[in-house]
Parts: C-alpha cells; sequence; structure tokens
C-alpha cells in the first residue's frame, strides 16, 4: 500500500485513499484477527471494543484505513458507516497517513497567552506545513491541540501524547529537528523516550509496552497546591461533614429547614422538557411556529 505525506485537502479530511482498501494479506489479517479477539473479549458488548480496535488498525497501517473500516466492521458486526461516524467524530483518529511523531502546540488560552502562538507560528513556519499536516518525509504531522490540563507548565507542546514543558520557539524547532533527523529525545515528564504515532496507537488499544509508569507524573508546579494545603492543614470537606448534608431535611422549594432560600428551587423541582418541546415555553414555540410560516 503506497503512502503520501505531505499537505492535505479539506477532502483528504474525510475520505480515505482508495489505495487504502486493498485487502490485508493474509497473515497480517489473521494476527490482526487474534489481537481484536483479545481486546473484544474484555467488554460484554462486541461493539464496545470499537475504540481500541480503531487504534489496533492505526497501530498496523498509521492511520484509519478503507480497510481498517472494513475489518473492524466485519469483526464488530457494524456497519462501515458507523465505523466511519465514529472514527470521523475522534481527532485521535486520523484519516490520512499521519506522520511518525505527532507534535502537538497546545494553543487554548492559557498556553497561547505565554507562548503558544508564536510556538505554533514559528514551527509551522519551519517545517512549511499547517494543522494537520505532515512532512513529506513522513516524520511529523503537525497540530494545534486543545487543552493538556498541563497549564502549569504552559506553554506546552505534546509529541506522541508526551509532555514537553515550559517550550519556546527556539526549543520547539530544536525538538521537531531532533525527531526528524532520530536524535534521541526525551520527554519533560513520563517516560524517556518517545515512541512513535504507531506504537502509541498499540498502547492505546491495550497492549502495554510497560512505560506508563516510568519518570514522573505530576511535576512540582503541579503539586504546588497539595503542598500549601498540607503546610497549612487544609482538608477537603470530610465524611462528618457529608453525613450532616445527608442528615438534613429534604430542601423543598419554599419550605424552611432544606438549607435552600425562600422561593430558591433545586434542579429536582424543575419539570424536564418534552422530547419535542423548543426551548422558550409555550409563547416562545407559537411565535416559531409563526416565524417558520
Ligand atoms: S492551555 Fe495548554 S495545557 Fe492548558
Amino acid at each position: 500500500m503506497s503512502v503520501n505525506f505531505g499537505r492535505q485537502t479539506a477532502s483528504g479530511h474525510l475520505h480515505v485513499p482508495s489505495e487504502s482498501k486493498e485487502p490485508y494479506p493474509t497473515d497480517v489479517l489473521e494476527q490482526l484477527s487474534l489481537e481484536a479477539e483479545q481486546v473484544i473479549a474484555r467488554y460484554p458488548q462486541p461493539r464496545s471494543a470499537l475504540l481500541p480496535l480503531l487504534h489496533l488498525v492505526q497501530s498496523l497501517d498509521g492511520y484509519i484505513t478503507g480497510r481498517g473500516i472494513d475489518f473492524c466492521a466485519r469483526t464488530l458486526d457494524l456497519t462501515t458507516a458507523e465505523v466511519s461516524g465514529v472514527a470521523t467524530f475522534y481527532t485521535q483518529y486520523k484519516r490520512h497517513p499521519n506522520g511518525e511523531y505527532t507534535v502537538g502546540v497546545c494553543t487554548n488560552t492559557l498556553c497561547a497567552i505565554m507562548g503558544g502562538d508564536q510556538i505554533w507560528e514559528t514551527v509551522s513556519e519551519h517545517l512549511g506545513i499547517g494543522h494537520d499536516e505532515t512532512t513529506e518525509d513522513g516524520k511529523i504531522t503537525l497540530e494545534r491541540v486543545e487543552c493538556n490540563a498541563a497549564c502549569d507548565y504552559a506553554p506546552v507542546v505534546m509529541t506522541n501524547w508526551e509532555f514537553f514543558d515550559n517550550q519556546t520557539p527556539d526549543s520547539t524547532v530544536q525538538l521537531v529537528d531532533d525527531l526528524r533527523s532520530g536524535a534521541p529525545v526525551a520527554p519533560t515528564r513520563g517516560p524517556s523516550r518517545v515512541c512513535s504515532f504507531k506504537e502509541v496507537s498499540r498502547v492505546l488499544a491495550g497492549f502495554t509496552d510497560g512505560l506508563a509508569d516510568e519518570g514522573i507524573g505530576a511535576g512540582p508546579a503541579s503539586l504546588r497546591g497539595v503542598e500549601l494545603a498540607k503546610r497549612e492543614g487544609w482538608t477537603a470537606p470530610g465524611e462528618e461533614s457529608a453525613a450532616s448534608v445527608d442528615a438534613q431535611p429534604s430542601a423543598t422549594a419554599d419550605g424552611p429547614g432544606g438549607g435552600l432560600a425562600a422561593g430558591q428551587r433545586t434542579s429536582v423541582d424543575t419539570p424536564a422538557n418534552e422530547p419535542d418541546e423548543r426551548p422558550g415555553g409555550q409563547d416562545a414555540q407559537e411565535q416559531a411556529k409563526e416565524d417558520d410560516k
């Protein structure tokens, strides 16, 4: 199966390349089927195994191929449309050949104002590719990514979902150059090396590589709040206060002793919308019908 990297057209995000529908060789299909059985055995319903099976396809093909969609559909007794619907919903599933390393620059709010936007512009220009595009050598797929819950180390860059904390435009250019040349690259936290996209996809399919507990997870900045709470003796509400809340009379819309101010309502008191009810109540519905005419 030939692989074309490089720039993507808009339709490239929606349609898998026709050559990716070439069937798997018999020996590859046998091994894939054996591993799919192991994945499916973890779930009460076979169809629940779809997400890890899509990762398994990516671990083999490097993206969600047409033959991979066929395989998942046949294995899980789903339609190819159902499998495609899931594969196009989640951004971790790639609809065209992905690079060996997905480099994600966080440009969400905190990282952006801490320098993420400059990192993005510098690296995108350096590599000559935009979002979800891959260098011609197939090494780097560049992405703008949303918050990685690592704002305490902003601006953050991810490489195959490993953290590179407190980055700068220069350090990120060095990172992608090292990845392309094959120089050793170590994340700031976690394991001592970055696995390939295919290797990581296999882990996401549920086949461990033994690296999950390697290195530190939460660094000093992430633990500062916990240390401060320990020093000051602050604790979260414990069982005692939870029990006293349970012991209170049940809340009513305006009854005394329910823990609510007079006139306050709980969500329990609020009737749910009817399934086909338009928002805004009867008057708004009537108005909407008039507007529809
Ligand atoms: S905004 Fe970038 S990690 Fe949260």
